[in-house]
């Protein structure tokens, strides 16, 4: 994903990344050499010393968020964090306090946000187009554990960390559960109040492990919510997928209208049916303005110029979410989101319901 980064950081003008950091040294090189970088450091206390940067963008596994992030947040400079924010609420929150009481800029990055499609389907349902949402239906589907695609899960690192517990992976639900989670609740602006969650890790190896991989973490969940408002939605994910790489989508059913989003492999869309069209389920294609990425969000917020959204504040508020799944997972039921962060309202659509 660090590759992503440069690449998409180096087409904003006048963003260069001065430095690379990472514990393995050879891909560390490999990585600076691809992409002109011209310092590299294989430890983050070293780079901090070195101190010449503006800002960072943080890329390592999901369970090092947590302590590189806080070292980072000593520096008052801004930061990127990669999602999920942490494997835990606590941490995650403890990360966020940790950058607001410094007033540091600060972004993770949820990257569907930076799509038109999203911002558009947030637009609508905000303007009240389809009236009250009464029903989401929302899916991320990958198949990394069928086909090779991405490579071979049973040998490669990058994937084996993500199918384990104890390397700090929360499953296919922490991976993009938080992904698919933001973008059901940021579209439809409305936030989860309570969750019923279902997750299984099926067996994948003999005795499920491979080295030192136990591989306990789970590859598949179904989530029912009900959001504030009222709406009830389903909501799942897994890494089992077959036919699908890496695709969403996202219904949303109101009281006068639907809007659909989806995305598979860089390309999306989003269609409408409402007004006349919702006697006849007449499905209209909407055109979408594009809208800056999330890289350019962020810089932007660094230059003083963007609220820098989607915040920790959110991840945490979302990881707070996940927690609970896994609580309502262990539990076999329902659980309310009453115990959580105060959820700053998503949107404030103002619904004019019809006659
Ligand atoms: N936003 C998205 O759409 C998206 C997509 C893919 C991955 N991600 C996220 O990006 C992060 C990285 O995923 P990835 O697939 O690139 O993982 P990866 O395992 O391929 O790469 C992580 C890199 O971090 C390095 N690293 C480990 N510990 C470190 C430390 N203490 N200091 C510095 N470097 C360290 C590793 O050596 C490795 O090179 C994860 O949090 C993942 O969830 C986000």
């Amino acid at each position: 994903m660090a590759q992503k980064h440069a690449e998409l950081f180096a087409e904003i003008p006048g963003c260069q990344i001065v430095a690379g950091v990472d514990v393995a040294e050879e891909r560390l090189e490999a990585f600076c050499e691809t992409y002109g970088i011209g310092r590299s450091f294989t430890d983050l206390d070293e780079a901090i010393n070195w101190g010449a940067f503006d800002a960072v963008s943080n890329v390592t596994p999901d369970a090092v968020h947590y302590s590189t992030t806080m070292k980072l947040a000593e520096t008052g400079k801004p930061i990127f964090c990669e999602k999920p924010l942490a494997p835990s609420y606590s941490q995650a929150l403890e990360m966020t306090e940790a950058v607001e009481s410094r007033g540091i800029v600060n972004m993770v990055n949820l990257r569907y946000r930076g799509l038109a499609v999203m911002q558009k389907a947030r637009e609508l349902a905000a303007e009240g187009a389809i009236g009250e949402a009464r029903h989401l239906e929302a899916a991320y589907l990958q198949s990394w554990l069928v086909g090779t695609h991405w490579g071979d899960w049973r040998t490669e690192e990058r994937w084996l960390w993500r199918l384990s517990g104890a390397h700090g992976s929360r499953g296919v639900l922490g991976d993009v559960g938080i992904h698919i989670l933001d973008f059901a609740s940021f579209v439809a602006g409305r936030n989860p109040v309570s969750i019923h969650c279902r997750m299984k890790a099926f067996g994948k190896a003999e005795g499920n492990r491979i080295g030192a991989y136990a591989l306990d973490a789970n590859d598949s969940f179904v989530m029912s919510v009900e959001f504030d408002g009222g709406a009830l939605g389903v909501i799942h994910a897994s890494r089992w997928a077959t036919g699908y790489a890496n695709a969403q989508k996202l219904a949303v059913f109101g009281t006068h209208g639907a809007l659909e989003v989806w995305f598979e492999s860089e390309e999306s869309g989003l269609k409408l049916c409402a007004g006349e069209d919702i006697h006849t389920q007449t499905w209209r294609a909407v055109e979408c303005p594009p809208v800056p990425n999330t890289y350019q969000t962020f810089i932007d917020a660094v230059r003083g110029g963007a609220p820098a959204e989607p915040s920790f504040r959110r991840a945490a508020e979302l990881q707070h979410v996940l927690d609970l799944c896994f609580e309502s997972s262990e539990r076999g039921e329902g659980v309310g989101v009453v115990e959580g962060p105060p959820t700053a309202p998503i949107a404030t659509a103002s619904v004019e319901r019809p006659d």
